[in-house]
């Protein structure tokens, strides 16, 4: 075989390699004494559509190595999205990675996990050897599939995957000197898409003669109450918006809010209130629904945390909405 001109860098290689993104599987079999193997692999492929066949290869120091050596019944599981933390449990040596899991019941001896993208019970029908490791081609004797979005492994860390959209149907304005604006700057795509998506929720603002800022102080209330004015205040004022005096006193002559007094003094949803930001909330999810309905659920997961990515990266150090801290404010 040709040698690669020296030296020959392994990481380097390996860097290289992790350009090809995968997806990322847990490939199980039993011990001839019943005790479950299985290893985190990404070497794992397509082989044969007739006769249904697949491969992946395992490093030859993995201790796993004589039990799938002398098996020959294995089963690969495609991991979701959700199942970063089996992925990394099962790319430690060692330790017992089956302590708690629940198994589904399998047409073979192998272990068969749930909650998976995909599953393909395999019939080992070929065994090589490939340099420091070993390839196992297998027949597919039964698999199984679902919408989970599939966990991915690119560049030495996790991703998820979403299909590249086409353009938006605007067209860049002419050239100014670098000033142009154009369909693929961030700021026009998170405005556009934000507007396009409370447009769905217009009517039912209308109908309730809710502004902006009423919906968005209810649904802060609807999260986390009472809370104090200048709190309210404190979380509201990213968006540009200056609530004043006026606004929240507005929305109590509006019946929309309670002035709670006491030593908890603050201000809470009224029972109109409430009712008004659960029929708004509805419509919101409604048009979520439909959003995912359209995108896919690949594209909405892959949405979601590229949002979060940017969310942090651009935080202004807002109060946490979500968080533990919010436990003493609850009523
Ligand atoms: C994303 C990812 C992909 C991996 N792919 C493979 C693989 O294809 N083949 C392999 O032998 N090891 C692979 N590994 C490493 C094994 O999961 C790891 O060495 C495992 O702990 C071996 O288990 P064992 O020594 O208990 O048999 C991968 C690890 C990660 C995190």
């Amino acid at each position: 075989m040709d040698q690669l001109d020296p030296p020959f860098d392994p990481k380097d290689f390996r860097r290289a390699l992790g350009m090809f993104a995968t997806g990322v599987t847990i490939v199980t079999a039993c011990a001839e004494d019943g005790t479950p193997v299985g290893i985190t692999a990404n070497s794992f492929n397509s082989v044969s559509l007739e006769p249904p066949m697949v491969l992946w290869s395992l490093a030859n120091n993995a201790r796993s190595l004589p039990v799938f050596s002398a098996t020959k019944h294995w089963n690969v599981h495609i991991l979701s999205n959700e199942q970063e933390a089996l992925s990394n449990r099962f790319a430690r040596t060692g330790e017992d990675k089956f302590a708690g899991l629940a198994l589904d019941k399998s047409v073979n001896s192998a272990p068969l996990l749930p909650g998976c993208s995909a599953r393909f019970q395999c019939r080992t029908a070929f065994q090589y050897e490939g340099g420091d490791h070993t390839i196992f081609v297998g027949e597919v004797v039964q698999y199984d599939s679902c919408a989970l979005p599939p966990l991915l492994y690119v560049t030495g860390g996790y991703a998820l995957a979403a299909r590249k959209a086409g353009p938006v149907s605007t067209e860049p304005l002419a050239n100014m000197d670098g000033a142009s604006y154009s369909e693929n700057l961030l700021g026009y795509l998170f405005g556009r898409a934000h507007f396009q998506f409370v447009h769905g929720l217009r009517d039912t603002l209308q109908q309730r003669q809710l502004s902006d800022t009423d919906f968005f102080v209810l649904s802060l209330l609807s999260v986390r109450q009472p809370l104090a004015s200048a709190e309210i205040a404190a979380h509201i004022a990213y968006t540009g918006v200056d609530l004043g005096a006026g606004a929240l006193q507005s929305m109590v002559r509006r019946g929309l809010l309670l002035e709670q007094a006491g030593t908890e003094t603050g201000l809470r949803l009224s029972p109109a209130g409430s009712d008004a930001i659960l029929h708004v909330l509805a419509a919101a999810k409604a048009v979520e629904a439909d959003l995912v309905n359209r995108m896919g659920e690949l594209e909405s997961a892959a949405l979601r945390n590229l949002l979060k990515q940017a969310i942090l990266a651009t935080d202004p150090g807002l109060p946490k909405l979500w968080q533990s801290a919010a436990a003493p404010h609850q009523a």
